[in-house]
């Protein structure tokens, strides 16, 4: 098997701004340690996130300049709508500026207090928007999904047992929707396979209950889908992610990862009452419903990067590019959530880093190790953003798992960036002895690992 290669020539470029050892030193002081707290021109690689990160193609930019900016009817909009109807199957298609604008509009009209919303993996906006409305969000993973180490082919998947069970106990009509997270971002960028979507599926046709995908990620976990679930690997992935949305009564949908765009988002379903309603919120908070919070052009670009990204070379790129890094890092050692996720790899801070308790922030320590030895920007899925302080106690509760997310932008990256990228991974690692703990000097009342100041522990 040959070098499997970017399938894209890059017509136009972005300088990196390289900084010495020596200066990352003082502007880590200054961030007090905080990635979020880092200027990008600072920045070598950049690994914060996947979303809204990624380079559009040149057809894409010249839809950006076929973009049809009326208010109302616009072209660009019908084009828009026809390739979502296309892959999702649905009847309503609302455009929102992004996916948390398409929750916000959805829980807004199902959630409140008393109703309850199970998912695998709630991502936070989608439990803070969730929350917001009074509501409860729970977590529903399958078992395997909750350890790093070890490995399976779909570890996104819901645990359709805890669903029944969860049904029975709140009961049903107190639970407006079940909601799939694909691929699973906050669980390691793990898929759910098209078996378990079939058994939620049954399991809500049981109490009579809708199914929406929260569809970021689907066209890579159509890809694992084909990959690893047997009788689709001569399927086109296109056509397992049109099955994958036929099982569902509707999508949110954040168009920044797998719509290869800047910005965007949509609500799509099939229940008209519930689109007359979205619609009418999506007035008041967004825009008329064929703009929805964008431009015209930026429906072009939506249009056309859902095309660009269920081409298979593509996919395949992506998915063996991510898969390339974390084997680079297992081959030296590294301790990694087990397998490769599509959009991200996520150290395993746990076993990275033994020595440091969770409550001195053992990933906010690799972050920081990470940034100083080369420049490269990630961010800590841990204690820093999930771990509470009991109220009565004082007594600190870690979450399960201390991860450090290698999320990585789509067509932006090239192999050589992603071997630099290994190199200062496994230079941490060698050195990881030497890592300190760290203590939090400033924190927000909520939401606090965007604001945070770190001071590291002698
Ligand atoms: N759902 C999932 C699974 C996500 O990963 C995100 C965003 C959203 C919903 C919200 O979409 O940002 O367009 O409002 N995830 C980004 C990340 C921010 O870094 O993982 P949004």
């Amino acid at each position: 098997m040959k070098t499997i290669i970017e399938p894209f020539k890059i017509k136009s470029v972005e300088p990196i701004n390289f900084t010495t050892r020596e200066e990352r030193e003082n502007i880590l002081i200054e961030a007090g340690y905080n990635p979020f707290m880092i200027k990008s021109e600072d920045i070598i690689i950049d690994l914060l996130t996947d979303s809204g990160t990624s380079a559009m193609s040149a057809k894409q930019w010249a839809g950006i300049m076929d973009g049809d900016e009326s208010y109302a009817g616009s072209k660009s909009f019908f084009r828009f709508e026809s390739k979502v109807k296309e892959i999702t199957g649905k009847k309503f298609i609302i455009p929102t500026h992004q996916g948390r604008a398409a929750e916000k509009i959805l829980f807004s009209i199902l959630g409140g207090p008393g109703k309850y919303f199970p998912n695998n993996s709630h991502f936070d906006t989608t439990r803070a928007n969730i929350e917001f409305t009074g509501a409860e969000a729970y977590d529903l993973l399958t078992e395997v999904g909750k350890h790093p180490e070890i490995r399976a082919d779909f570890k996104g998947n819901m645990d359709v047992e805890a669903l029944e069970k969860f049904i029975k106990e709140k009961g049903s009509e107190n639970i407006p929707l079940v909601m799939l997270t694909v691929t699973n971002n906050s669980g390691g960028g793990q898929p759910v396979s098209m078996q378990n979507i079939k058994e939620v599926r049954k399991v809500c046709d049981k109490y009579g209950l809708p199914l929406f995908l929260d569809a970021c990620r689907f066209a890579e976990n159509a890809y694992f889908i084909k990959l690893r679930e047997k009788g689709y690997e001569n399927k086109s992935v296109k056509e397992i992610a049109q099955e994958m949305f036929s099982y569902a009564d509707g999508a949110t949908m954040s168009a920044k990862k797998d719509a290869l765009v800047n910005i965007g988002g949509f609500l799509a379903m099939n229940d008209e009452t519930l689109a007359m309603n979205a619609r009418n919120l999506l007035i008041v908070t967004e825009g008329f419903p064929t703009y929805g919070g964008l431009a015209g052009r930026d429906l072009e670009a939506i249009a056309q990067g859902l095309e660009e990204v269920l081409q298979e070379s593509y996919l395949q790129y992506r998915i063996k590019s991510t898969e390339y890094l974390g084997n680079k890092l297992l081959d030296a050692g590294v301790p990694i959530l087990e397998p490769p996720g599509g959009h991200a790899i996520y150290l395993d801070a746990k076993r990275f880093t033994p020595d440091i308790p969770p409550h001195q922030f053992p990933g906010q320590s690799i972050v920081a190790a990470l940034y100083l030895e080369g420049g490269v920007r990630s961010v800590e899925i841990g204690s820093v953003m999930f771990g509470k302080t009991d109220k009565a106690t004082g007594e600190f509760i870690p979450p399960p798992m201390e991860l450090v997310r290698l999320a990585i932008p789509r067509r932006v990256y090239t192999q050589s960036h992603i071997d630099y990228l290994a190199e200062v991974i496994i230079e941490v690692y060698k050195k990881r002895d030497k890592l300190k703990g760290f203590e939090i000097v400033y924190e927000a009342p909520m939401l606090r690992h965007f604001t945070a100041k770190f001071k590291p522990i002698d």
